[in-house]
C-alpha cells in the first residue's frame, strides 16, 4: 500500500471577490477562521492525515511561489506548471510527477480555497474515501446540499458500497452540470444528489488509466514528459505537453465518463467561498447581522452587511442594509450582497476598459513619443559620431574617470560605469569635485545644455586638479569653458529634453573613448535589443507590455529597487524618468543596503502607505547572494501582503541588460505620464528653479 499525498490545485481567477483579488490571490484572502489565510487553512486542515512531507501545490510559478511561502513549502512540493489550462492537465501532471515517486500511493485533491467548519468530519471522509481509493473507486465527496443551489454541479448517488468511518460509500451514478431553479428543487428533494465539492481522492494509476481512456491528448502529453522526468529538458517539455493537452476540468473531462466512481455523502458545513454573499455567510456577525474582517465597524440603523478591507480602516455604516463593502488601495466595491454572484461582470467591465491610447497620445504634445522611438536610432548616430572624435594623445593614460553632471545628464556617468567595469568611474552630482582627484584622472563634463550651474562648477573645480579633460554638451558655456580653455569638446544635436538625448550622450562618449583604447563589452548585442523593443513598445504596438506596467503603477508610488553594481543605476533612471515625465513621485533604493534598513520599515508600510508599489530590476550578473537576497525579500514582502513587481533585462552581457530595463523604464515614464493626463515633454518646475537661481548672479566661470 502507497502513501497518502495531499495535492492542492491552486488556479482560478476569483473574479467573483473583486476588487480584493486585484491584489491578493484569493487562497490568501484572510478568511480561513482564526486569521489563517484560506490555503494554509486548507494545509492545516489536512496535515495531520498526511505529515508535513506530504502535501503538494499545483499553481504556475509566480502564484506556486506565493503560496508555497504562505505554507513554508520546499521547492520540491510546487508542482509548476508553465500556464494554467484548466484542472484536468493540472491533476494529471501531479499524478505523473508523484506517481513516479511512490506508484501505489493515493492522492487528494483539494481545492486551496475552501472553508470546512468541521475538520475532524473532513478527514475522517477523506479517510473512508481512501479506503474506497484502495478498492479501485475514483471518489469525490458529495457535500449534502442545504438549498436548491444552482451555482454547483451535482453528483447522483446509487446504491451504497460499504461503511467506513462512520461514513456511507456510495456508487455515484452520474456527474450533472449545474441545473435550473426548478432542476435544483428536484435534486434537494430527492435526497440522493449530493453538490460537487470538487475534493476527490483516487489513487495515480486509476486515474491516470482513466485520463487515458477519456483525454487522448492529455494522456499522450504526460506519455511523453515520462521520459524529460528530472531532466534539464523538462521546463521546454512541459510547455509543450501542456500546449497539447485538453483544456478541461477533471469532473467534465473524466468524472463524468469515467468507470468505477463513488461518492461519499458529507456534511460537515462547506462553502466555496466563492462570492462575497458566500464569505458574509461563513464569517461571524454581530448583533445586527453585519460581517467585517480588519476593519472597525460602527452601523447605526445598519443591518446584514459585509464589510471587508486590505488594509485597516473605520468604516461608518448609517441606515445600510445587505451590502457588501470591499475595499482595496486600488479598487472599492459597493453592491447589493444577494447579487455577489454578478460582481464577475464588474471584474470584467474594468479589465475590459483599456484606456483609449490614441486618445492620450495627442496628450504628447511635444513628441515624446517619437524621440522615444528613435532612441536606437538616437544610440546608433551617435556611436558612429563618438567614433569620428580624435583626442589629442596627452589625454590617455588615466586611471578613473570622474564625470560631473546633474539630472539627464548625470545618468551618463552611471551608465559609462556599468560599460567599464574594469574602469573606476566617479559620477559627481555637486559643485566640486572629491578631493583626491589629480593627474591620473580624466574629468569629463557632461551636461546637455552646457549651462548647468553645479556642472559648469564642478568642471572648473576639476580642472584645478587634472588637465587630462573633456565636454560634452549640445553648446552653452561649457562649449566656451572647453573652447577657451583648449579642451577637447564634443558638440551633440540640440532640440532635445536632456533626458531624452541620453542615447547622444552616452554612446557619442562610448564611440570617442574607443579612441583612448576603452571598449564597450555589449553594445552591438544592446543595440539590437533596444531596436526589437523600440517595435514592441511604441504606439503603433497597443497595447504593450511597457502600457501594462504603466497602468499597474499609475496612481501607486513606485520605489523602484536595484542592484548595487548592475541595476542601481538603472533603478534611479527609472525613478527620475517617472518624476519627470510622469510628473509622479517615485522613489529608488539599492539592494543589498536595503536590507539593513528599508525592510525594517515594511512592518508598518501596508497601513501607512498602501500605494507603494515595489518593483524590483533584476539582471542575470546580479551578485548571487544579492539574487537571493531578492528571493527572501519577496518572500517577506508576500508575507505582509505587500504588492511588488519584478523585471529582468533581456539580453547576456550586463550592458545589454541594463539598456534594455532602462529602455523599458523610459517606456513605461511616458505611457504613465498619458495616463496621468500630462504631457511627458516639459519639466517646469527644473526650469523655474534655474531661472530663480540665475537672478542671483553667480559666475565662477567668468
Ligand atoms: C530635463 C532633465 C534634467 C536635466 C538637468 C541638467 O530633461 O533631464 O534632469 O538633465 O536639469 O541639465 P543639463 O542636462 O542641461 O545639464
Amino acid at each position: 500500500m502507497g502513501k497518502i499525498y495531499a495535492v492542492i490545485l491552486a488556479g482560478g481567477k476569483g473574479e467573483r471577490l473583486w476588487p480584493a483579488t486585484l491584489a491578493l490571490p484569493k487562497p490568501l484572502l484572510p478568511f480561513g477562521g482564526n486569521g489563517r489565510t484560506l490555503i494554509k487553512a486548507t494545509y492545516d486542515r489536512v496535515l495531520p492525515l498526511v505529515g508535513e512531507g506530504n502535501v503538494y501545490l499545483v499553481a504556475t510559478r509566480e502564484l506556486a511561489e506565493l503560496l508555497g511561502a504562505e505554507l513554508g513549502l520546499h521547492r520540491e512540493q510546487l508542482i509548476l506548471e508553465p500556464f494554467g489550462k484548466n484542472t484536468a492537465p493540472a491533476v494529471g501532471l501531479a499524478a505523473l510527477v508523484l506517481g513516479e515517486l511512490d506508484p501505489a500511493g493515493t492522492m487528494l485533491i483539494l481545492p486551496a480555497d475552501h472553508r470546512i467548519d468541521d475538520e475532524e468530519a473532513f478527514r475522517r471522509a477523506l479517510l473512508a474515501a481512501v479506503k474506497a481509493a484502495e478498492e479501485g473507486y475514483l471518489v469525490t465527496l458529495g457535500i449534502r446540499p442545504t438549498y436548491p443551489a444552482t451555482g454547483y454541479g451535482y453528483i447522483e448517488g446509487a446504491e451504497p458500497l460499504f461503511e467506513a468511518e462512520g461514513y456511507v460509500v456510495h456508487r455515484a451514478a452520474r456527474f450533472v452540470e449545474k441545473p435550473d431553479h426548478s432542476l435544483a428543487e428536484e435534486y434537494l428533494a430527492r435526497g440522493n444528489f449530493f453538490w460537487n465539492s470538487g475534493i476527490f481522492v483516487w489513487k495515480f494509476s486509476r486515474i491516470l488509466e482513466e485520463i487515458h481512456r477519456h483525454l487522448p491528448g492529455l494522456a499522450a502529453a504526460l506519455a511523453e514528459l515520462k521520459s524529460h522526468l528530472g531532466k534539464p529538458t523538462w521546463e521546454a517539455a512541459l510547455r509543450e505537453a501542456y500546449s497539447r493537452a485538453e483544456e478541461t476540468s477533471i469532473d467534465y473531462g473524466v468524472m463524468e465518463k469515467a468507470e468505477k466512481i463513488a461518492t461519499i455523502p458529507v456534511s460537515f458545513g462547506w462553502s466555496d467561498l466563492g462570492d462575497w454573499h458566500a464569505i458574509w455567510e461563513v464569517l461571524r456577525r454581530d448583533r445586527e447581522d453585519n460581517a467585517s474582517v480588519d476593519v472597525e465597524v460602527y452601523g447605526k440603523d445598519a443591518t446584514g452587511n459585509l464589510v471587508f478591507s486590505l488594509t485597516p480602516k473605520r468604516v461608518g455604516l448609517l441606515g445600510v442594509e445587505d451590502l457588501a463593502v470591499v475595499d482595496t488601495p486600488e479598487a472599492l466595491l459597493v453592491g447589493k450582497r444577494e447579487l455577489a454572484q454578478r460582481v464577475r461582470e464588474i471584474a470584467r467591465g474594468f479589465a475590459e476598459r483599456e484606456p483609449d491610447w490614441p486618445e492620450l497620445y495627442k496628450l504628447d504634445r511635444n513628441g515624446m513619443l517619437g524621440v522615444m522611438e528613435r532612441f536606437p536610432e538616437q544610440c546608433r548616430e551617435a556611436l558612429a559620431r563618438g567614433r569620428e572624435v580624435v583626442f589629442p594623445r596627452e589625454l590617455s593614460g588615466f586611471e578613473r574617470i570622474v564625470v560631473v553632471g546633474m539630472g539627464g545628464s548625470g545618468i551618463t556617468g552611471d551608465l559609462l560605469g556599468l560599460a567599464f567595469p574594469e574602469m573606476e568611474v566617479i559620477t559627481v552630482r555637486n559643485y566640486v569635485v572629491p578631493r583626491f582627484i589629480g593627474e591620473e584622472t580624466l574629468l569629463v563634463g557632461v551636461s546637455y545644455s552646457g549651462n548647468t550651474e553645479e556642472t559648469l562648477a564642478a568642471f572648473l573645480d576639476g580642472l584645478k586638479r587634472t588637465k587630462k579633460a573633456l565636454g560634452i554638451s549640445s553648446g552653452g558655456k561649457l562649449a566656451e569653458i572647453c573652447q577657451k580653455q583648449g579642451i577637447p569638446w564634443i558638440e551633440i544635436p540640440k532640440g532635445f529634453q536632456p533626458r531624452a538625448a541620453l542615447g547622444h550622450l552616452l554612446f557619442t562618449l562610448l564611440g570617442a573613448l574607443e579612441g583612448l583604447g576603452l571598449r564597450a563589452e555589449g553594445m552591438d548585442e544592446g543595440l539590437s535589443i533596444l531596436s526589437r523593443m523600440a517595435g514592441e513598445l511604441s504606439p503603433r504596438s497597443t497595447p504593450n507590455r511597457a502600457q501594462g506596467l504603466a497602468r499597474a503603477l499609475q496612481g501607486k508610488v513606485p520605489v523602484i529597487y536595484g542592484a548595487a553594481g548592475t541595476t542601481r543605476p538603472i533603478a534611479f533612471r527609472w525613478r527620475t524618468q517617472i518624476n519627470e515625465n510622469a510628473k509622479q513621485p517615485a522613489f529608488s533604493a539599492e539592494l543589498p543596503e536595503l536590507c539593513h534598513n528599508e525592510i525594517v520599515g515594511y512592518e508598518l508600510a501596508g497601513g501607512l502607505l498602501p500605494q507603494i508599489i515595489r518593483l524590483f530590476l533584476r539582471t542575470s550578473h546580479d551578485h548571487p547572494r544579492v539574487a537571493l537576497r531578492v528571493e527572501v525579500l519577496k518572500e517577506v514582502l508576500r508575507r505582509r501582503r505587500l504588492s511588488f513587481l519584478e523585471l529582468h533585462g533581456e539580453g547576456e552581457t550586463p550592458l545589454a541588460q541594463a539598456l534594455s530595463l532602462l529602455y523599458l523604464g523610459d517606456w513605461v515614464s511616458v505611457y504613465l505620464a498619458l495616463l496621468n493626463g500630462v504631457d511627458p515633454t516639459p519639466v517646469e518646475p527644473i526650469a523655474e528653479l534655474k531661472e530663480r537661481l540665475a537672478r542671483e548672479s553667480w559666475e565662477p566661470w567668468r
